[in-house]
């Protein structure tokens, strides 16, 4: 299968290394606009070979590919994914779907009326940790779920897009999470509501701290707490997960998930073994969906309910109100 690559910075690392390692997908071109990012990107992973076009138009008019993978920042995700559809080819985009809910709404609309598939990259559902957690609230070992809380609390000096944008924790971070909360309950929300607010040591312009509570259409209620401009005891990037359930509880620290029953202790699960993660699996599902029509967990019909929860999470921090889902 062969695919142009557009954006080959930052995140285009991961794919350009999953491209490589891949044994069903070569590229056929690669789409850059900053032409001193694409001279060293070619010489930092050999693809002297390979085109490099400054638009995705001209690259399409060049050659002759199977889809798309969209690594630009989000405010490009819709002009870059709505060209490769229109044009019949299968996109394969990084989160989040894109930087509003109408250009969103615009993507999934052109995915509908073409029939061409366009999934998402929720890396985070694919890492050994989250399908164990996964795997073991889907068993029921500890009953019903009753209520969940999260807590992600880091200090990342990424310095860029993100140090400018309004609630930079909510908007390109916590989609991992409020995605995670679909993929764990397998269910979705009826209404949000959060406040939001930014430390005075904070080095984001945006609000990088917020406080969400979500309730889901099964009455499981989840409490969201985490900032982006935390002073220590810094959470991995899964965050720490607790569910309450009917007999004991099941939870994730580190990485590490444990279930304990009722007046017993905590037992460690065993880590699901992965024969591939992040975005190798990624890959490799978009192969199997345009070569042999499988159908994709994380594909943008479904994924705009993930994103709904960001927006919605946003509109309550702007109004004081609890938000009904717009999904
Ligand atoms: N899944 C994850 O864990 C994860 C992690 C980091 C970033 N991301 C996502 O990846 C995407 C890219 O983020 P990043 O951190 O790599 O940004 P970045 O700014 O570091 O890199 C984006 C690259 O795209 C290029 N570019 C911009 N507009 C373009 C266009 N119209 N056509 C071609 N190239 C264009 C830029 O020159 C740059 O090289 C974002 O959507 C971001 O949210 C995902």
């Amino acid at each position: 299968m062969k695919v142009i690559q557009v954006g080959i910075g930052g995140m285009g690392n991961a794919w350009l290394r999953a491209v490589q390692e891949s044994p069903n997908v070569e590229y056929a071109a690669l789409v850059e606009v900053n032409d001193a990012i694409a001279a060293a990107q070619v010489e930092r992973f050999n693809l002297q070979g390979i085109a490099v076009y400054r638009t995705l138009p001209e690259a399409l008019k060049a050659v002759k590919v199977d889809g798309v993978i969209n690594v630009t920042p989000p405010q490009f995700h819709q002009e870059v994914s709505v060209t490769a559809l229109e044009a019949g080819i299968p996109v394969l985009s990084e989160k989040p779907l894109a930087d509003t809910f109408e250009a969103a709404q615009a993507i999934v609309d052109k995915a509908n009326a073409t029939g061409v598939l366009h999934m998402i990259t929720q890396n985070y559902r694919y890492r050994s940790a989250t399908q164990t957690l996964k795997q073991t609230l889907a068993s029921k070992a500890m009953g019903e779920i009753g209520s969940a809380t999260v807590e992600f609390f880091r200090g990342p000096h990424f310095g860029g897009f993100r140090e400018e944008m309004p609630y930079p924790l909510i908007i390109d971070m916590s989609i991992h999470h409020f995605d995670l909360m679909r993929f764990f309950l397998d269910n979705d929300p009826v209404s949000v509501f959060g406040r939001s607010w930014n430390p005075p040591w904070s080095w984001y312009k945006g609000d990088a701290s917020a406080s969400v509570t979500l309730e889901f259409m099964n009455n499981v209620f989840v409490s969201y707490n985490g900032s982006w401009c935390s002073q220590g005891r810094e959470i991995g990037w899964n965050a720490h997960w607790r569910f309450e359930c009917e007999r004991g509880v099941v939870f994730m620290e580190d990485d590490v998930v444990y279930t304990q029953p009722t007046g017993g202790a905590p037992a460690e699960v065993s880590p699901v073994k992965m024969e591939r993660t992040e975005q190798a699996y990624l890959l490799h599902e978009f192969y199997e969906a345009v070569t042999h029509g499988a159908q994709p967990a994380t594909t943008s019909q479904d994924n705009i309910k993930s994103l709904a929860i960001v927006f919605d999470v946003v509109r309550s921090f702007e109004t004081g109100q609890v938000v009904k889902s717009s999904a």
